[in-house]
């Protein structure tokens, strides 16, 4: 074979390979870069390999997504969207309002998606009755991770109240440790401030002013009573805990530097990550002043609408393997949520993770299930960003608890 025939042989390999991969392949734009979330991440890509699916990952690093968001909105405009998009409540429903993503009812029919999903998750994987997108999970905000050998060193029990919660917080502090492991980003201020309206006002306070965001529960002395307690734990926190990683203040409860941390349940997944047991070496309880109810955000797939038909499969196929109830256990193992379906068993999870599943089933039917504002799943995501606003400049010392609650309702009025 000459040196030309030669090279126009290789060259076909090539394409030859490049079609076969391209056939088969999803990009996937996610945020899951830590630890834990990687090993998450890992599962998917594996269950996706075992059907003959190739990965082309698409990680975008930032807790909550913001960034993530920003950057699938850039490569949408560029007219170069990727083919599944990790995403959260109502970005999906603004997505699927600007008609960018695929349809799924043939599989979601075909896999009687609607029977398993609970009503929560339903709401904002469907649009228009259409399915949009298809959930891996259920996480909440409403939880505190502790580091079991430090209780036991300052001989405290699990706090049952906010004063409670207060008592322990200072007594690690007394102790000279870091009582409140926290990164101070937008987003974990917010996460935190989830749990305080609830703890403060209970399920009807949160729906009027996270949900309903009715001026007046907005501006009102429960709201200031909120920011009171946000307060109280920036008195709590490490001198360092401007702009550090979530993982990084989990790291600090996971090597006993720092008591708690109050943060979703992908927490759990860097203890797990860590090899460290729940119930041993850490344990989880709700946030004192918020037991009885949920504060849930579910990561949910949605495909961007591309026309080529083997891209269309691979959408598919990933969608499928999402939904697949021994998937739903696997992933969620690694992840630290709890499965987006109703009809999976829990007896292989984690005292965690029981918990988490008992308890969302409960407030589910008790109606104390609620969106997560922090994670895109109680408003829309101009109303979640002035949210993020006043919080943060709050915690910061912008603001006097007073002033912010003020500030919320106008944010608020001007982001509608
Ligand atoms: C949430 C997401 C979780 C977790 C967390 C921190 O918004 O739903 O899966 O990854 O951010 O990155």
């Amino acid at each position: 074979m000459t040196m030309m025939k030669k090279l126009q042989a290789s060259a076909a390999a090539i394409a030859l390979s490049t079609t076969a991969v391209a056939a088969q392949e999803v990009e996937v734009l996610h945020w899951w870069t830590s630890g834990g979330e990687a090993a998450a991440v890992g599962t998917l890509r594996d269950a996706l390999a075992g059907g003959g699916v190739g990965w082309v990952d698409m990680p975008v690093a930032g807790g909550g997504g913001s960034d993530a968001m920003t950057v699938l909105r850039a490569r949408v405009t560029a007219g170069d969207p990727p083919t599944a998009v990790q995403m959260l409540g109502f970005s999906i429903q603004d997505w699927a309002a600007e008609g960018s993503l695929a349809n799924l009812n043939d599989l979601a029919a075909e896999q009687g998606w609607a029977d398993v999903v609970p009503d929560a998750l339903q709401r904002f994987s469907t649009y228009d009755g259409n399915w949009v997108a298809a959930p891996v999970n259920v996480h909440s905000t409403n939880w505190v991770w502790a580091n079991t050998a430090l209780m036991a060193e300052l001989g405290i029990d699990q706090p049952t109240d906010w004063d409670g919660f207060v008592a322990a917080l200072q007594a690690a502090q007394d102790a000279g440790y870091t009582a409140l492991a926290h990164g101070g980003q937008a987003w974990q201020d917010a996460t935190i401030f989830d749990s305080m309206v609830m703890g403060v006002g209970g399920p009807e306070f949160y729906q009027a002013s996270m949900v309903d965001l009715d001026p007046e529960a907005l501006g009102s002395d429960m709201m200031v009573e909120a920011f009171n307690r946000m307060e109280t734990l920036r008195g709590f926190v490490d001198d360092n805990f401007s702009g550090r990683d979530w993982n990084l203040a989990s790291a600090m409860v996971i090597n006993g530097e720092a008591l708690f941390q109050i943060m979703g349940d992908w927490a759990k997944g860097e203890f797990v990550n860590a090899g460290q047991t729940a119930g041993d070496e850490f344990t989880c309880f709700r946030v004192p002043g918020t037991e009885g109810t949920v504060t849930f955000n579910s990561d949910q797939f949605a495909m961007f609408n591309v026309t080529d038909a083997s891209a269309q499969a691979a959408q598919t196929e990933m969608a499928s393997a999402v939904m697949s109830p021994e998937f739903q256990i696997t992933f969620n193992l690694v992840k630290g949520s709890v499965p987006a379906r109703t009809d999976i068993p829990s007896d292989q999870f984690d005292m965690c993770g029981q918990m988490g599943m008992a308890q969302l089933a409960e407030a589910a039917a008790g109606g104390t299930l609620f969106g997560s504002m922090a994670h895109g799943h109680a408003n829309n995501p101009s109303v979640q960003n002035a949210m993020y606003d006043v919080i943060t400049a709050h915690f910061n010392g912008e603001y006097d608890a007073e002033t912010a609650a003020a500030e919320l309702v106008t944010a608020v009025e001007l982001a509608m």
